[in-house]
């Protein structure tokens, strides 16, 4: 597999790992005499605006998506389409924290309007990266040049920008952070107990 593809496949799988883990911890939340920690939550959140939103889409619209344009004009609308996505994604992704606010103020009431936002946002999320999976990567595959991935890759890898190497080795620590701090079975924190309220 090349590198580019590689580094793709990977960010895919860091960033639904997150997505599963929000949306089973916001589903255990529903349980109105779980308090969860709303930290976590938070973290999560911090993690899918600043990886995917602010790091993952800049990279695919600005390297991958522009070379594929100029080599296969046929994926144009399909490429739009991802773009588009990417632009909605930023949008949603505030209205999860509004959600996410609201549940915090409002614990134990206003669990369902935060469980729809999560499960809204995992399942457009999903389907975006589907997309790029089953769509993009193979009419790639088909179009580009060794240079052309050559070039993807290192941007992929972060070398093209210091600053985006560093940012990376933030977002690692945060992974790790989340799991560190959700509860199992899920990550390695303490299991949200049941609280007489
Ligand atoms: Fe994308
Ligand atoms: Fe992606």
């Amino acid at each position: 597999m090349n590198r580019a593809i590689r580094i793709l496949s990977e960010e895919h799988r860091s960033i639904s790992a997150v997505l599963h883990a929000l949306r089973h911890l916001a589903h255990i939340a529903g349980d109105g005499s779980i308090r969860p920690e709303f930290s976590v939550f938070r973290a999560m959140i911090r993690y899918i605006d600043e990886f995917p939103e602010r790091l993952h889409h800049p990279k695919e619209d600005a390297f991958l998506f522009a070379r594929l344009a100029a080599r296969a004009p046929e994926c144009v609308p399909l490429l739009e389409t991802l773009r588009a996505e990417h632009v909605e994604g930023q949008k949603r992704i505030r209205d999860l924290e509004r959600a996410l606010d609201q549940f915090e103020e409002s614990w134990p009431h206003w669990s369902g309007p935060f469980i729809v936002a999560v499960d809204d946002y995992a399942e457009f999320h999903r389907r975006h990266m589907l997309r790029e999976e089953r769509e993009v990567i193979p009419a790639a595959r088909r179009a580009l040049t060794a240079e052309d991935w050559r070039a993807i890759g290192d941007a992929f890898a972060g070398n093209a920008d210091p600053i985006a190497d560093l940012r990376e080795a933030d977002l690692a620590q945060l992974y790790t952070r989340i799991v560190g701090m959700a509860p199992s079975p899920i990550g390695l924190g303490v299991r949200w107990e049941k609280r007489r309220s």
